[in-house]
């Protein structure tokens, strides 16, 4: 039976939305989000669209990566809730359809977990050779170095055990040894245990770094091949669930990213986040000009048909720039943050879209039409949907990882902050404060971006075109216009954003076969544009406008 009749690539039609349980829904008033705030808080994501929880962190940790450094991988941090909580959210979100997946974050450690705390106190110790270890500083390139602003080495020395250990994150992340079975299979043991709680897969942290074999020749049996490796934990989470989802961070350009997806079959990582064409994106809209885009559509590789790119706008990290040249990077900085005060590592800025674009409705708008309509799955980050900003008094990348504002008020809805840790993440003033940006102000409100983005993930949600679609991007001569269309089992669609604030009429010139006589707009289905018998068409966008249409044959109404 065809997948497309079964529903069962979930994914390839899905809406993830990413939340940290901490920031969500405090339930219990003790200034810290927790797992029965979130379950509380899963008819708002309903209401919205989300079809996919991806859950950041949730493990103890000893938090000096928020939560990207942990110190158990089979519980849930005391601060959050029990186990019994989890499951318990995880029968809600079931119940309502919702699927769930989580940071698999197992590069790396916390320094503070026991594995970490054995391998230091002793050379015989079981776990020493859980880590990768050197007399002397390993090998290390210009730009190994991850957070440049703490560290600067992938090498550190432990006192302890008089040796140097690998991290190529923070000096408190220590690199696991892949290479060493035993932690192979830990890492299996501690995906089967979360699965067998109901996750439908994982955001897999830092791929490329969990894979890259520095310093780790001649470990136990040394790591045979990294891509083999990447193979193996697919067939296992196969194995355990055969439905279930690898979604991987792998930052790399294209060349290099297509390779994760594995074989013809993709046997791999099953979804890639673009970051190139998200990166294009922000290149675009410095310079009111689709071309970027468009470039990096055509760039992208194809992919196997069991697999799919994930398109995001904004994520819980810097907006990262690092595949943009150096000119175009500043470019960019000059037209979004040209504060140093908000640029991180030399290559991102540590803000949320809504104040990059000087809170202009147009063009955030235009950035979830486009997003939504892009080809791939569309990732949110919580608080995107009612358009929050970020608070820049916080240090890094904290700047935009403040509480969901779920109301009016001095705390946006979350319980009064009794802990040390909420209390220093204050909310951002105005325009930003839970008094002008809240979900209770806009739920109900037509115009509200909330409505917006709920109106557009229901149209997405209506085309599976967009997800399962062959996508092309259609050649015409207005620079700041992009124009592509997906074509699947005989149905198409035709979206076109204008990345300028003046209107601009496109001239399109569409293939005669199949014949199309007309086009309907699918946000005002009473529109309906001619399509001339040698496939000309005019479409006109508004200012910073996003249209979507259907293209149609004859009288045929079916599917408007
Ligand atoms: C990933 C995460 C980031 C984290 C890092 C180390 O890049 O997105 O937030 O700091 O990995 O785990």
């Amino acid at each position: 039976m065809r997948s497309t009749q079964t529903g069962d690539l979930w994914w390839k039609t899905a809406v993830f939305y990413c939340l940290d349980v901490q920031t969500f829904c405090d339930s219990n008033g003790d200034g810290v989000g927790d797992f029965a705030g979130l379950a509380d808080r899963l008819d708002h994501l309903v209401e919205l669209g989300v079809t996919v929880i991806w859950l950041m962190p949730f493990y103890p940790t000893a938090d000096v990566d928020d939560g990207y450094d942990i110190t158990d991988y089979y519980t849930v941090d005391p601060r959050l809730g029990t186990l019994g909580d989890f499951v318990e959210f995880m029968r809600s979100a079931n119940s309502r359809g919702l699927r769930v997946i989580a940071d698999l974050v197992v590069n790396h450690t916390s320094a503070k977990h026991p594995w970490f705390q054995s391998a230091r106190s002793a050379a015989e110790s079981p776990y020493r050779d859980w880590y990768v270890w050197r007399d002397e500083p390993g090998p290390e390139k210009p730009g190994d170095v991850v957070f440049p602003d703490r560290e600067t080495s992938i090498w550190t020395k432990d006192r302890k055990a008089g040796q140097y250990y690998l991290h190529r994150f923070y000096r408190s992340q220590p690199d696991l040894n892949v290479a060493n079975p035993a932690v192979r299979d830990e890492i299996a043991r501690v995906m089967g245990f979360w699965m067998r709680l109901g996750l439908s897969g994982f955001r897999v942290d830092a791929v490329p770094f969990l894979l890259e074999t520095t310093g780790i020749e001649g470990g136990a049996e040394g790591l045979p091949q990294p891509h083999q490796y990447l193979r193996d934990l697919r067939a296992f989470l196969g194995r355990r669930s055969g439905d279930a989802i690898l979604l991987g961070e792998v930052n790399l350009p294209f060349e290099q990213a297509r390779a994760f997806f594995g074989d013809e079959d993709g046997d791999e990582l099953t979804m890639l986040f673009d970051f190139p064409t998200m990166q294009a994106m922000y290149l675009g809209l410095a310079r009111s000009d689709a071309g970027p885009i468009r470039s990096a559509l055509l760039a992208r590789p194809h992919n196997p048909a069991d697999s799919q790119w994930a398109v995001f706008a904004r994520n819980h990290d810097e907006l990262t720039l690092d595949k943009l040249s150096g000119a175009e990077r500043q470019e960019v900085f000059a037209a979004f943050g040209p504060d140093e005060g908000v640029q991180v590592y030399g290559r991102g800025l540590r803000r949320r879209l809504p104040p990059m674009l000087g809170g202009d409705q147009r063009r955030i708008r235009l950035v979830y039409s486009l997003m939504m309509s892009l080809p791939g799955t569309p990732t949110l980050f919580y608080g995107e949907e009612i358009g929050m900003g970020e608070n820049l008094d916080l240090p890094s990348r904290m700047a935009v990882r403040t509480p969901m504002q779920w109301r009016s008020g001095k705390l946006g809805g979350f319980s009064t902050a009794a802990d040390p840790d909420l209390l220093c993440r204050p909310f951002p003033g105005p325009p930003y404060s839970p008094d002008e940006i809240n979900v209770v102000a806009q739920r109900h409100d037509p115009d509200s971006l909330f409505s917006f983005v709920r109106e557009r993930i229901r149209c997405y949600r209506e085309c599976p075109e967009l997800g399962w679609g062959a996508v092309s991007v259609l050649e015409h001569d207005v620079p700041s216009a992009l124009v592509h269309r997906s074509d699947w089992l005989g149905r198409s669609l035709l979206l076109c954003h204008n990345l300028a604030d003046t209107e601009v009429t496109v001239r399109l010139s569409l293939p005669a076969e199949p014949p199309r006589t007309r086009c309907v707009d699918l946000f005002d289905r009473a529109v309906q544009l001619p399509i001339s018998p040698d496939g000309a068409l005019e479409v006109t966008l508004p200012a910073y406008g996003g249209r979507w249409f259907r293209l149609l044959t004859g009288e045929s109404s079916d599917l408007l």
